[in-house]
């Protein structure tokens, strides 16, 4: 603001800085930033607010329903919160909670269109479509030019086999915007059903609701080409690692034909695996932003679409968009939300099944067009990832992300204490042993915990001071490592399994080793390792020792 002068305690400062790193889309520093005016004004409804659509962003949608929640909780005559809200739940597919937000959203504001038009999103998705054309109703009164609003309505009466009033709602886009081929397209099928005598399932149409409040179909091509502004100097330690990926990834992308004359470009692709908050993702966006290959990030979940083939069309269009713009690295992110093995998938599960298909389809014509396409899969559950797309060839190459050695977690609490007012010394070497078995996700919230204290103190005292080791011990104290629950689950997945058969009617137990056949176990040699380390009693003693020694050996500082 004009009339204040900036200074690092004022809340709107950081607020405002936030808003500038949001519209560049860098939402990691605008959530910093955030994170320091909600410090500060613990009251300051839209920093929560903005912090709410960082997360919205970022595709973590829970934190932005917390933010919108705190929001709303501020600011309770609020429309616009209510709808994001309600965007966040349908993007959880959570719609009927999405509908509860959008019924507020729209009591406060009986003209939000946005509302009606997300609601009818959410009622098409549950399947009430009566529910949902009243929305659409209400949309196109609210704007009669919306071209996209008639499709939509009119892929509803298409749902319900009302194919007259689809068509006239087709007509009607096309009318308003003669390039609307999708609409062109369900207008034909339309016809043709209707010819045909109805009945059945529309299968031909596939509706785009991917998006809340999305007003375009079709994944955008320019939003899934981002490429990220990381480099290798904002990932803290984990030398190896680095090395790893410079090689799979940033060489061969580099210079494709010396790689290619090396066979190295062969595998295909590259599957990131271990445990989570250890910087798969975080790593892949820095690898990306050193080499000179467009970048799409396509996180499974986004993809997935209950419509009949919009899974399928969904998966082809990513791998068109990253043929078109090679050399690209085509990022598939939490490769387990394409849940579990096709084999134990049931009718419910269809759309996944079709999904491993599309990709198996999609990866089998990379590799045999020779595109300069590195398709990288990363995950936090190998074992529940198809056998048939880790088999070489596919993500023939596994890289292990394991969590922080002592001098990456060292760093990486250097680093993220770089933003926060510490104090001149700050004991990062104790604190990296204190932290031993942490994720780098956990070091970053011990260093958002650490640098609260003083602030919370500031509050009630009015005095200030930096950020000591001593805040930092306190906090690790507090927070404990995550990543227990994982490791027993993949001792459990890659370890001993019972399974039971049925041949010829008769019972056969057959003990093996683990859920991954053992070719497969080479390529998940080092989780093994680890899991056996931990599991032995000189390891527990050792990092048990290591930890205690660290927090509560008194030292001077
Ligand atoms: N090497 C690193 N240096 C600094 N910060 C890191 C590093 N690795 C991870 N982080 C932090 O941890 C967070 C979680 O990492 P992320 O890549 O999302 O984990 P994963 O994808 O393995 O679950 C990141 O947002 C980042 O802030
Ligand atoms: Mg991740």
């Amino acid at each position: 603001m004009a009339d204040t002068r900036p200074s690092p305690t004022d809340a709107r400062t950081y607020y405002h800085k936030g808003n500038t790193a949001y519209e560049k889309g860098d939402y990691q520093k605008a959530i910093e930033n955030y994170n320091m005016a909600i410090i500060l004004n613990p009251t300051f409804s839209e920093a929560y607010f903005n912090r709410g659509l960082c997360y919205y962003n970022l595709k973590n949608f829970d934190k932005a329903i917390t933010d919108y929640t705190k929001s709303a909780e501020l600011d309770p005559k609020n429309a616009v919160i209510y709808n994001n809200r309600g965007d966040a739940f349908y993007r959880k597919q959570d719609f009927d909670k999405a509908i509860v937000d959008y019924d507020k959203a729209i009591a406060l504001n009986p003209k939000y269109l946005k509302a009606y038009y997300n609601r009818g999103l959410a009622y098409a998705c549950l399947q009430d479509y009566e529910r949902a054309v009243e929305d659409f109703d209400k949309v196109v009164e609210l704007n009669p030019n919306f071209a996209e609003a008639y499709h939509i309505r009119g892929l509803a009466y298409d749902y319900m086999n009302n194919f007259d009033k689809a068509i006239a709602d087709y007509d009607k886009a096309i009318e308003l915007n003669p390039n609307f081929t999708e609409a062109i397209t369900h207008r034909e099928l339309a016809k043709q059903k209707k010819e045909g005598g109805g009945g059945g399932a529309p299968g031909g149409a596939t509706a785009d609701v991917s998006g809340a409040g999305a007003q375009q179909g079709g994944i955008n091509a320019v939003k899934l080409l981002q490429k990220p502004t990381m480099k290798w100097t904002d990932v803290a330690g984990m030398e190896k690692l680095k090395e790893d990926i410079n090689e799979a990834i940033v060489y061969p992308l580099e210079k494709p034909e010396l790689a290619r004359k090396y066979g190295k470009l062969a595998g295909g692709g590259v599957m990131l695996y271990g445990p989570p908050g250890c910087g798969k993702t975080y790593i892949v966006k820095a690898a990306a932003g050193e080499c000179s290959a467009s970048f799409i990030n396509a996180k499974i979940s986004d993809l997935l679409d209950m419509y009949v083939g919009n899974t399928e069309k969904n998966i082809h269009a990513v791998f068109e968009t990253a043929r078109k713009n090679s050399p690209c690295i085509l990022f598939f992110d939490e490769m387990e939300g394409m849940g579990g093995r096709r084999e134990d998938m049931g009718g419910s599960m269809q759309y996944m099944k079709m999904a491993v298909n599309q990709l198996l389809f999609e990866m089998d014509g990379v590799e045999a067009n020779n595109q300069n396409v590195l398709v990288i899969g990363a995950t936090n559950a190998p074992w529940d990832v198809d056998p048939a797309l880790r088999r070489s060839g596919r993500f023939g190459k596994t890289i292990f992300v394991p969590e922080p050695d002592y001098v990456s977690r060292r760093e990486i609490l250097r680093m993220h204490s770089k933003k926060r007012p510490t104090a001149k010394w700050i004991n990062y070497p104790r604190l990296a042993w204190a932290a031993i078995g942490y994720s780098s996700a956990d070091l970053k919230s011990v260093v958002d915990e650490a640098a609260a204290i003083p602030w919370r103190l500031a509050f009630k005292t009015g005095k200030q001071r930096e950020v000591t080791t001593w805040d930092f011990i306190a906090a690790i104290k507090k927070k404990k490592s995550t990543l227990n629950p994982w490791y027993e689950q993949a001792k459990k997945q890659i370890g001993q399994q019972e399974e039971k058969t049925v041949v010829d009617g008769k019972e056969h137990v057959k003990i093996t080793e683990s859920k991954l056949a053992a070719a497969e176990k080479d390529s998940f040699k080092e989780l093994i390792d680890v899991i056996k380390k931990r599991n032995e009693l000189w390891n527990k003693i050792y990092v048990w020792t290591i930890r205690h020694v660290a927090l509560y050996i008194p030292l001077p500082f």
